[in-house]
């Protein structure tokens, strides 16, 4: 059968040329990554996941107006979105003092912040996605001054929304990130919301126990890796009773 084009290939997902132009696919992998690539590892099923919880994701939030390059998902790894032009920057959005803003600081996770900061790094595995300033991001011509008003307006957007969402089922959202791309119609340019929400991307923590629900239990080697996982997925509602396993399914799209 003849493979379609592959565009791009990153640590958790892979890119393929879509059926029209302006169009991916998105495939989810099983691959888990830690410390930018110094720790490798599979959590067995994530991919199948994860496609799931960022459909459902980005179908609320464009529900509620957001705009997102998510278009429908195909199989149970692959999602048709729009293809974007990716603004180079991670856009995080922390709730409670948690990861790398507990290390800079030396402050205790779980402390609630008292208000939501957003904080921007440079996407770039060589420099190990260093945190910047709006500064950096105006002058280097990543994105203009309005960009990131918008970029920002959208995160809390997102923040209160999923905030609540996760709150619904029992998950606090810690915190999060984003990444944003471009697209232009009749010469407009647009900004959209871009990549995956997944618990790859998201720290949430059982409301009442403070059990971690996400990545860091892969980075932190806590085990249950997986059933965290399905565990969203399963509060969610999306998680099918049979688990999740590879069906066959369509392999390519009409
Ligand atoms: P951090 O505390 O390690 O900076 O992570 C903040 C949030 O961003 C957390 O929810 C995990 C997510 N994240 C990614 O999605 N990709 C990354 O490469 C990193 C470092 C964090």
């Amino acid at each position: 059968m003849a493979r379609r084009r592959q565009i791009y290939e990153g640590k958790a997902k892979v890119l393929f040329e879509g059926p029209e132009p302006g169009t991916l696919v998105q495939y989810f992998k099983d691959d888990a990554t830690a410390f930018n690539n110094k720790k490798k590892g599979t959590i067995t099923g994530k991919g199948v996941i994860n496609n799931r919880i960022s459909e459902y994701l980005m179908n609320r939030l464009g529900d509620i107006g957001i705009p997102t390059h998510f278009i429908r998902r195909l199989n149970m790894r692959e999602q048709l979105i729009r293809q974007v032009e990716i603004i180079p920057l991670e856009v995080i959005v922390r709730n409670v003092v948690a990861g790398s803003l507990a290390k800079r600081f030396d402050m205790e996770e779980g402390t609630a912040l008292p208000r939501s900061i957003i904080e921007f790094c440079y996407k770039s595995d060589e420099l190990n996605d260093p945190l910047i300033t709006e500064e950096h991001i105006t002058a280097f011509g990543w994105a203009t001054s309005q960009d990131l008003d918008e970029i920002m307006a959208m995160s809390l957007r997102i923040n209160d929304f999923l905030g609540g969402l996760f709150y619904g089922i029992g998950l606090r959202l810690i915190d999060f990130k984003l990444e944003f791309g471009r697209v232009w119609d009749d010469d407009q340019m647009r900004i959209l919301l871009a990549d995956e929400i997944s618990p790859d991307s998201c720290r949430l923590w059982d409301v009442k126990t403070n059990e971690k629900m996400d990545k860091d239990r892969f980075r932190r080697d806590l085990g249950g890796v997986e059933e965290a996982y399905q565990e969203v997925a399963r509060r969610l509602g999306i998680m099918p009773e049979s688990g999740p396993r590879d069906m066959p399914g369509p392999d390519t799209i009409q």
